[in-house]
């Protein structure tokens, strides 16, 4: 069942930033950008490295390893080498500016 985690206020994720979390065995990437807040698993579907350490471009998430690309919104890879999406989960900001995930 999906569970509601509040995470921080939502100005802690400034504009143009990743930052990770992790709740419980699963990291989190938080990511804001002119498009709104997003939520991916912090783990490249290549191997196992940190996408919140690599460089953001609009709605687009570069693992600093090898360099493929995911789509923010999808999960999708858009370049190789990657070929699986990571996991996406739903952001909420509540009236107080808290942001929450739902894994
Ligand atoms: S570990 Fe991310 S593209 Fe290879």
């Amino acid at each position: 069942m999906p569970e509601i985690i509040e995470l921080v206020t939502a100005d802690q994720v400034p504009l143009g930033t990743v930052k990770r979390f992790e709740i419980n065995d699963l990291a989190v990437a938080i990511i804001h950008t002119d498009e709104g807040f997003f939520a991916l698993e912090d783990r490249c579907s290549h191997a196992d490295v940190a996408l919140s350490e690599g460089e953001l471009e609009g709605c687009l998430l570069e693992c600093w390893l090898h360099g493929s690309a995911f789509d923010i919104r999808t999960g999708e890879p858009q370049s190789l080498p990657a070929l699986t999406p990571v996991a996406t989960f739903p952001v909420t900001i509540d009236s107080q500016g808290t942001l929450s995930v739902t894994i």
